[in-house]
């Protein structure tokens, strides 16, 4: 009998050689992603066990309960989901806004803005409050646009990375709950390092990311919802409108049916588990000293060589800090200076404050006191190389 033969021909146009793969070991003090510990990193590398595995699916319900413990909330529906911190951010809006709900979004920087881009992909009635770039909104503030719009939600960020600032939360849930609405935070650069209390703030939904405050590469985006916002999700009259981040669906697979959804990223599952561990092991509040310990040091370092920080020190985030660029400095220069002659790497602006400031991250692993002396060093050292690198505009 004749052996069947292939009758395509292989293209090979696309085949080609490259060395095996060699990325250098850089310092990430930027926005994020941030170094991820050791530790994380070999639990990445284990051999993957299948997601429906019973080993597997008791290692769901540890990374659940350390969420909680590092959220500081008893919300049964706290999962990480299968994505960046992006696609946690929009499965808060896809399973609580329906067409048509007000959606209140206090904007003062570049992720309240992604907000309102997605509140309005899932057809709310977005209304705004705007702030200049490097300030933060007061309960008063916040109330006066409550009682304006009168929103189903209202959505702010924690931690500006684009600014620096943290938002003081403290009675901003008791607003929410006094004009009947909900209340999303993002947590994405607070989480792990930024004291953060989701259920004595009365916050309804959060989210965060895998690569910041929690020493881990990015790839998970850790969910969290509270009662009101689920009664909210319950009452919808149509399905949620995005079937890979619907919480119900999500649900049946975290929670105790443990039917496939899809199938698991169990090795990022394997690096968070141990990520949630170590912090666990440390304490949050001991993590969150920690933070605002380093993060006074290298403030107090750059002011020291005359550098200025954008936001006033009791609104400063401890995982992000924003240093303006002196007059005549090119910020971008500088930066690729540190990244190509000492394998640093620090944020540049984005929006109004793009070529303004840098943004320095201090995060996770990467909070310590080697790194803030190294980066302090350099400073000291190379940047009055770049005095005069730009006329000044003057
Ligand atoms: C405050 C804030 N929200 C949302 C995001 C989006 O997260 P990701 O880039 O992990 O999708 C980021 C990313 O840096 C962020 O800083």
């Amino acid at each position: 009998m004749a052996t069947s033969q292939s009758l395509l021909h292989v293209d090979d146009r696309h085949r080609k050689s490259f060395a095996p793969i060699a990325t250098p070991d850089r310092l990430l003090l930027g926005p994020g992603p941030s170094n991820a510990h050791p530790t994380v990193l070999q639990a990445l590398a284990r051999t993957p066990i299948g997601h429906l595995d019973p080993l597997y699916v008791e290692l769901m319900g540890e990374v659940q309960e350390l969420l909680r413990y590092a959220w500081q909330t008893d919300n049964r529906l706290t999962l990480p989901m299968s994505g960046t911190g992006s696609a946690a951010m929009e499965a808060t809006i896809a399973n609580t806004v329906e067409p048509g709900d007000t959606v209140l979004v206090a904007v003062k920087g570049y992720f309240g803005l992604r907000l309102v881009d997605m509140a309005g992909r899932y057809r709310a009635n977005v209304k705004t409050i705007e702030k200049p770039w490097g300030e933060w909104f007061s309960l008063e503030e916040l109330e006066a646009a409550l009682i304006e719009h009168k929103p189903t939600m209202l959505a702010i960020v924690h931690a500006e990375t684009s600014t620096g600032v943290c938002q003081p939360m403290e009675g901003v849930g008791d607003l929410c709950r006094k004009h009947d609405c909900l209340l999303l935070l993002d947590t994405v650069t607070s989480l792990g390092g930024v004291p953060l209390y989701i259920d004595e703030w009365k916050v309804d939904l959060a989210y965060s990311c895998s690569q910041k405050g929690l020493s881990c590469p990015p790839g998970l985006g850790p969910f969290t919802m509270g009662p009101r916002a689920e009664a909210k999700m319950e009452a919808r009259t149509d399905k949620v409108p995005n079937w890979y981040l619907d919480v119900s669906l999500l649900n049946k697979y975290w929670g105790s049916d443990r039917v496939y959804h899809h199938t698991a990223p169990v090795n990022m599952n394997f690096g968070m588990r141990e990520a949630l561990r170590l912090l666990a092991e440390e304490g949050v509040e001991q993590s969150w000293a920690r933070h605002r310990h380093n993060a006074e040091a290298l403030w107090n370092g750059l002011e020291s060589l005359g550098l200025s920080m954008h936001v006033p020190a009791d609104r400063r985030l401890p995982t992000l800090t924003t240093v303006r660029i002196p007059e005549g400095v090119d910020g971008k220069a500088f930066s690729q200076h540190l990244l190509n002659q000492h394998g640093i790497e620090i944020g540049g602006g984005l929006g109004s404050l793009a070529g303004k400031i840098w943004r320095i991250g201090l995060m996770g692993y990467n909070s310590n006191p080697e790194n803030v002396t190294h980066l302090l060093n350099l400073f000291e050292s190379e940047l009055p190389k770049f005095s005069g690198s730009v006329a000044s505009a003057a």
